[in-house]
């Protein structure tokens, strides 16, 4: 430990060495001057030489000319037969209706808040509108117009349609970004983006220097980045008195936000919906003999059960519904519910959404009902994809004559989201399977039949126990609502909820924001490279604050990560991590990966760390799945077999056997495809950001070290970190805040009796009925010394410095005989502890 603590060269000082030759940080002050900067004091900062005189002259001439063009070519477009046809179906929206009235309250009022019935034209039509008048009056070159969406699959399906309706391709005049993707010309001057977009480009301008208008849109979501981003937009309009501000919401209460901009004024779109039929569990059931009746009595568990089923006579006419509905429902759906007590509402078994009871409906659907496109609303890609691969083994539903079956989902590929809003052939039935993407986001337009399971998946944050959750929970009133109104858009529709209508009347109002449910590291690393001073006063100012437990725990995991220093601010670290779109821990691990040289199979771990779990267990072949799955451990870690599984996966895609691997080792190809997709991505902000240079085989090294590897993860997860107990037969986890802990039963390390190592480091800790571990690597105690932060005091500082001396050392070449030497005297040191 002597030894190792003699070699402590500065962490800090290695990046910050790095930084120097490194463009992309003469954008940011020194961290210590930077805390207290707020966005009055630091004008100029970004701000890029201004023009000429003479130049000025010469850019107003092309600005001019460059907008005739425009205007020319809008106005033909306008009288082409397409172009009629196209006005003519946004005359029909009710947000055409309002034009002048929505122009003439943006002219006049720097913040407004519009909300209108999804579909009324809020998104393809407003922003439009704007650059319309814009080009309509020779400034069409001079306008620049943002407007940010949740998420990118609607950013790039709106971008698609406005310029559709502009007789345009993508990239013209109007454009879209996300991550990863983009289209974009140097004559758009209406570009959809993701709100995080939005957000980075602040980062290198923060006074959204020649944007004329913002739209916020789909404001009604309350989701972090947009609540986060209006306390910036709001600290800025004082000082950018010619940029406007649109709030978009798709419900009608505005007051919040009318308040919050100090008496913004709103307007609302009147929309037109067709009567929908709506059918609760008790109608559904009822129509097929069963009834669902109260009973109450309290079970095992302390909770009220409220329902139970009671099978009555058969009715003689027996609808195709009737066979399945008891394993549909499972009396462990309602019998944990109780309509006073919300929380209760959370027993509800997630397994049990009622596939049978889905199927069903569906079968029922495409025999007996009218035309129509069907729309189901899911939890997530899990039960979205179990669901399909159950319709597609039925006779009916499976039949790609009869019925066109695809999924809405925010991680699908551009490719196929096309498909979702096209008609099918005569004949065939469209049925989509959603996720709430499709709630007020995606239109689709033939939409007559729904059928809304009442979940969806949503990220909440337990404060007490600093633990996040991912749950399926009850969705909102307004979310029901909205779900319902999907099928009225074209002809009077049908809505199936699959839950009693008491279980309705429970839910709450509106979803409660996701700044009040989630955890705010990112967050709490935004604010800082924004430099808006102190985390907390600055969350203070947010349309909704959240807890005050929450924002402490944030920080304090940015202070033992060493993102941030004693005084909150940024490190050198902390500073680099701003600059990687990335959970921290991701970001860390990226880092030390291209440091240490071993950069490959940690981009492989992070980008599958940031899709879905690639390995596939299907229900019906969960041995087979597993004995392939089995080939891939070794090395007591799930990110290791993951590498394993992608490096098999690129080398049988160069023999053009990549789908045929997929398919016998039970890997999902779209996740393999993402993950390759993601390290092309990683490796540019990587460059980007000066720590890989050009020749990434510099970076790779000591990639075929396992150890290096292990250590790199674990500097990533930790504090994630869970001891390991063993016991004469097997092995049991705990942690620190929550005792005893499991593991995911699909972990390489929950099939193991011994786990020869003392701690596992773990990506995720997911509460449901007990807490478990998604994602482990066992690791040793000198792993977890050098590069976990001291275990015995949680101390930054002390961390860096250690690690500091670790990265010196790695560097020598008598390597492995001191790493013998020092791992000696550490086992001695914990030994002695
Ligand atoms: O934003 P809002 O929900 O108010 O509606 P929108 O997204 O602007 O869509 C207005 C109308 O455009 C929808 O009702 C659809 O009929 C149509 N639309 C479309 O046909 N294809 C798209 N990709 C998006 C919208
Ligand atoms: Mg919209």
């Amino acid at each position: 430990f002597a030894t190792y603590t003699r070699v402590n060269a500065h962490f800090e000082e290695y990046l910050s060495q790095k930084s120097r030759v490194n463009k992309s940080f003469s954008d940011f002050p020194s961290t210590r001057s930077s805390s207290n900067d707020s966005l009055g004091t630091d004008e100029g900062l970004f701000e890029r030489s201004e023009p000429l005189a003479s130049n000025k002259a010469v850019m107003e001439k092309i600005l001019c000319q460059r907008s005739l063009q425009m205007l020319n070519q809008q106005q033909a477009w306008q009288e082409s037969p397409e172009g009629k046809r196209m006005l003519e179906f946004r005359r029909r929206l009710p947000a055409y209706k309002k034009k002048e009235r929505i122009l003439s309250f943006i002219s006049m009022n720097q913040v407004v808040i519009i909300s209108g019935e999804t579909g009324c034209g809020k998104t393809t039509q407003i922003p439009q509108f704007i650059l319309e008048s814009e080009i309509d009056s020779v400034r069409g070159a001079a306008c620049s117009i943002i407007c940010t969406q949740p998420r990118r699959i609607s950013a790039m399906s709106v971008s698609e349609r406005v310029a559709s309706e502009r007789g345009e391709k993508l990239g013209e005049s109007v454009g879209y970004k996300v991550r990863l993707e983009g289209m974009k010309g140097r004559d758009t001057h209406l570009l959809f983006c993701t709100t995080g977009i939005l957000l980075r480009r602040l980062l290198a301008d923060r006074k959204l220097k020649s944007v004329t208008h913002v739209f916020v849109d789909e404001i009604h979501e309350r989701g972090m980045n947009e609540d986060f981003l209006l306390i910036i937009l709001k600290e800025l309009l004082p000082h950018r008195p010619e940029l406007k501000l649109i709030l978009m919401s798709a419900t009608v209460d505005a007051e919040l936000f009318c308040s919050y901009f100090n008496g913004a004024p709103a307007m609302y779109i009147p929309g037109f919906t067709y009567p929908v039929k709506t059918h609760f569990l008790e109608n559904i059931l009822e129509m097929t003999g069963y009834k669902l009746t109260p009973y109450n009595q309290i079970d095992d568990c302390g909770q009220e059960r409220m329902w139970k089923m009671n099978k009555q006579t058969p009715r003689k006419r027996k609808s195709q519904i009737v066979s399945a509905v008891e394993d549909a429902i499972g009396a462990a759906d309602f019998k944990a519910y109780s309509p006073q007590t919300q929380e209760s509402l959370s027993c509800w078994n997630p397994d049990c959404i009622g596939f049978n009871l889905i199927e069903n409906i569906l079968c029922n659907i495409c025999e007996n009902e009218r035309p129509g496109a069907v729309l189901v609303f899911m939890t997530g890609w899990d039960d979205i994809s179990s669901l399909k691969e159950k319709l597609l083994a039925h006779t009916v539903l499976g039949d790609p004559n009869r019925v066109l079956l695809l999924i809405c989902h925010g991680s699908m590929a551009s490719s196929e989201q096309k498909l979702i809003f096209e008609e099918p052939e005569d004949g065939v039935r469209k049925i989509v399977l959603a996720t709430n993407i499709a709630e007020t986001s995606i239109t689709i337009n033939d939409v007559v039949f729904v059928l809304d399971c009442g979940k969806a998946k949503e990220t909440s944050y337990d404060a007490l126990n600093n633990t996040p959750c991912l749950l399926p929970t009850w969705i909102s009133k307004v979310s029901a609502q909205q779900r319902r109104g999907r099928a009225g858009r074209v002809q009077p529709g049908e809505c199936y909820h699959l839950y009693p209508r008491c279980v309705y009347d429970a839910f709450a109002e509106y979803q409660l924001p996701e700044i009040l449910r989630t955890p705010l590291q990112s967050l709490c690393l935004q604010i800082k490279s924004l430099r808006f001073g102190s985390i907390s006063e600055f969350l203070s100012r947010a349309l909704q604050s959240p807890e005050v437990l929450a924002v402490q725990n944030a920080i304090e995991y940015l202070k033992i990560i060493g993102a941030l220093d004693e005084n909150e601010n940024l490190t050198i670290l902390g500073r680099y991590l701003t600059m990687l779109p990335m959970e921290p821990k991701l970001g860390k691990m990226l880092i030390l990966g291209a440091i240490f040289n071993c950069l490959d199979p940690i981009l492989t771990v992070v980008a599958g760390l940031s899709v879905r779990d690639p390995f596939l267990t299907p229900l019906d072949k969960k041995d087979l799945a597993e004995a392939a799955k089995s080939q891939f451990c070794g090395a007591y870690s799930d990110h290791l077999a993951l590498v394993k599984a992608y490096e098999g996966w690129k080398d049988a895609e160069m023999d053009l056997g990549g789908y045929e691997y997929c398919w016998k080792n039970f890997i999902s190809l779209q996740s393999m495809k993402a993950i390759d997709l993601l390290r092309r991505e990683f490796i540019c902000l990587l460059k980007d950001i000066g720590l890989v240079d050009s020749n990434t085989a510099s970076c790779n090294g000591w990639s075929s070290d396992v150890n290096l590897i292990q250590a790199v993860i674990c500097y990533g997860l930790y504090p994630g970190i869970c001891s390991v107990v063993h016991n004469e037969k097997s092995f049991s986890l705990k942690t620190m805040e929550d005792g005893q802990v499991l593991l995911y039963s699909n972990s390489v390390n929950a099939r193991e009796t011994k786990i020869p190592y003392p701690w596992l480091v773990f990506n995720e800790k997911v509460k449901m009925n007990s807490v478990f571990l998604r994602d482990s690597t066992a690791v040793s105690d000198s792993m977890v010394l050098l590069f976990g932060g001291s275990l015995l005091k949680g101390d930054a500082d002390n961390h860096l410095k250690m690690l500091g001396g670790y990265l010196e050392f790695f560097m020598e070449p008598t390597v492995a005989e001191m790493y013998q030497s020092i791992k000696r005297e550490l086992d001695n040191f914990i030994q002695s502890k």
